[in-house]
């Protein structure tokens, strides 16, 4: 059984194996309808838990869709719905689960709350986004760039503005995948040590940029997200909009990367703020690339996780 909990504590060759299944399997459906079942039923017979502690859009969808392609069945909860969120304990209820779900994927906040639900579960748990992690974004992120221009290894991503969950996981990534990472932003919102060390150890050139435009220069992948987050409170939205506002993804920066550089964001966006709508609808932008292999990723992490 395997734990999908965060791209560090996942072999680089399983990595790879995930996003080759991903591939073959984004292939076979070849323009099909988005409804129809896959010709190959691996989760037939199998029921799925998605839980979520924190608002979705794309994580919820695209995990139900991609169950039901594969032939399994799935079941949303909401946190607080559930008796977890009333105070039963994060291993009761793993325990419990487990009884009823072959997979459990689950959107919380404090990233114990899934290591715990891993370790007392026996079926497999897959992180859908912790306060400090989102590894299935980043796994789809992989993927679109590839898919793209080809290898990823020693290419040069820049992160622009909050260096938070889904900037952690590209960092776990840089280590896995063999690129290197330009965190440009203020230094109330560097990425923590424990990322920038983890890249690091594995080899991957981590630079730490005040300067947009210095950061950009040169690069293959320009990359941002909202810069408040589910987990930060709405109080300090001025205060973080007055300091990052400087690292906004617009065409000025866009023009400092290569000519053929990507433009990424998870998403959800919001327009004219981390990003304009020049850049997020311009030439560079495979955003919406990216929202789509979430369910393709996805279905190879949950193959990889049941090991079918
Ligand atoms: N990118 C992402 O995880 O989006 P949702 O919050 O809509 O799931
Ligand atoms: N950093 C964002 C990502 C949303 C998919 C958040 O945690 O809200």
């Amino acid at each position: 059984m395997n734990h999908f909990l965060d791209i560090h504590k996942t072999d680089a060759g399983a990595l790879q194996g995930m996003l080759s299944k991903a591939r073959e399997m984004k292939d076979a459906r070849n323009g099909r309808p988005k409804g129809t079942p896959d010709d190959d039923q691996p989760l037939k017979g199998r029921m799925v838990a998605l839980i979520f502690e924190k608002p979705s859009t794309r994580t919820r969808v695209s995990f139900d869709v991609g169950v039901r392609q594969m032939g399994g069945e799935t079941m949303v909860l909401s946190g607080n719905d559930m008796q977890l969120g009333h105070g039963e304990t994060i291993a009761d209820t793993a325990r419990v689960l487990s009884r009823y779900v072959d997979l459990i994927m689950i959107r919380t906040f404090d990233e114990s709350v899934l290591t715990e639900m891993a370790e007392y579960s026996d079926v497999p748990v897959i992180n859908g986004l912790t306060d400090r992690t989102h590894p299935c974004q980043i796994m789809a992120d992989v993927m679109t760039y590839e898919e793209h221009r080809g290898p990823i290894a020693g290419k040069k991503v820049v992160w622009c503005g909050d260096g938070n969950n889904v900037c952690a996981s590209f960092l776990h990534a840089a280590g896995q995948f063999g690129f290197d990472l330009t965190f440009a932003g203020p230094p109330q919102f560097d990425p923590e040590d424990e990322f920038v060390g983890y890249a690091r150890r594995k080899g991957s050139k981590v630079a730490i940029e005040r300067d947009a435009a210095k950061a950009v220069a040169g690069a293959d992948l320009v990359v941002t997200d909202t810069w408040v987050s589910m987990h930060d409170s709405q109080s300090s939205k001025e205060r973080r909009h007055n300091m990052l506002r400087p690292y906004q993804v617009n065409e000025a920066l866009m023009s400092h990367a290569k000519p053929d550089a990507l433009f990424m964001h998870c998403l959800p966006a919001h327009r004219e703020e981390e990003a304009t709508s020049a850049v997020m609808d311009g030439p560079h932008s495979v955003i919406f690339d990216e929202a789509e292999n979430r369910l393709h990723a996805q279905k190879a992490i949950m193959r990889w996780c049941l090991g079918v």
